[in-house]
């Protein structure tokens, strides 16, 4: 039987990237709540601030280091912030990311496009780790926790170039898995579906009109709030995946599995909303 301390994180360090706010904060806090000293990183020092209060008002710890992870020289401050003050890492959660730079038709993205993509959402995650499994590697224990998306697992008109680099989130979460395995880290990803965060508010995606029909958008009947994705961290994180490496983690309420199938009103299912709307209705 698993002992109920395997949710624990109490006595680890945890680095969390954009940890100021969204999914990095929930995943910090958790951290946090569960044990685990937590270096808070985010390019906006006054939300790294604020993040460090509210957990140690809690009662927990944690340390506020404000940089900008898509500088090289930052990565360097990162590492000797968590290390000097805690000594070592035993979680890292490369969470930085963004859909925007480049965003629209392929065809008219631009090189510049391409490396602003490249250095949000990948590149980052190569110097991260690099910075602080050898640590890890060297104990012999650690979790290294990459957010991905789950446009990593079908198709996205007009966000090709993002779908690439966080696709290489997976193939690296894969490959880097196998290279760390016989030291005793474990390297894993979690794709989030839609969640409301200040990068895709739900408010202004999704007009007030239609809020009513967001349960038929996804077959779990609501979009992502960043706890799921602490919830799946937590478990990443801890002794409850002792045994878990190289997966990518779907968060997505159903969405991947239904595919191109959706819900409509008395529960019923289409995959041709178009003919749904026409009032013809196959599924
Ligand atoms: N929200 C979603 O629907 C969604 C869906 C799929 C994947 N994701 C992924 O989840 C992750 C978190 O998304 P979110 O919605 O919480 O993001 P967000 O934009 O709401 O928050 C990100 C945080 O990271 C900080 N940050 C941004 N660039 C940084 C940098 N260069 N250095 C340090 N800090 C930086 C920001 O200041 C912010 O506090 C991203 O990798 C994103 O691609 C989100």
């Amino acid at each position: 039987m698993l002992d109920r301390n395997a949710t624990s994180l109490d006595g680890k360090v945890a680095v969390v990237t954009g940890s100021g706010s969204g999914i990095g904060q929930s995943i910090a806090e958790t951290f946090a709540a569960h044990g685990a000293k937590v270096v808070i990183i985010d390019k906006q020092e006054d939300l790294t601030r604020s993040v460090v209060k509210g957990i140690e008002e809690r009662g927990g710890v944690a340390l506020a280091c404000p940089v900008d992870v898509t500088k090289p020289e930052s990565i360097t401050t990162l590492s000797s912030a968590a290390l000097d003050t805690y000594g070592q890492v035993d979680v890292l959660v490369n969470n930085v990311g963004h859909f925007m730079p480049g965003a629209g038709p392929f065809l008219k993205t631009t090189e510049n496009d391409w490396e602003a993509q490249y250095d949000i959402n990948l590149k980052h995650i190569f110097r991260c780790t690099q910075a602080l499994a050898p640590q890890m590697v060297e104990r012999g224990s650690g979790s290294i926790i990459n957010i991905s998306t789950v446009e990593t697992l079908r198709g996205i008109p007009g966000n090709s170039i993002y779908a690439a680099f966080k696709t290489g989130i997976t193939a690296f979460t894969r490959c880097f898995a196998l290279e760390v395995a016989p030291h005793g880290v474990r390297v894993n990803a979690i794709a989030p579906e839609t969640t409301d965060t200040n990068q895709i508010p739900l408010a202004r995606w999704i007009p007030e009109r239609y809020q009513d029909k967001i349960p038929l958008m996804i077959p779990m009947g609501r979009f992502g709030r960043p706890d799921d994705h602490a919830g799946a961290a937590l478990f990443l994180a801890s002794d409850l995946s002792a045994w878990v490496t190289g997966i990518t983690l779907p968060v997505d309420g159903g969405a991947i599995t239904a595919g191109g199938f959706y819900r409509m009103e008395g529960n019923r299912w289409t995959n041709a909303p178009i003919l749904a709307d026409a009032g013809i209705h196959p599924g």
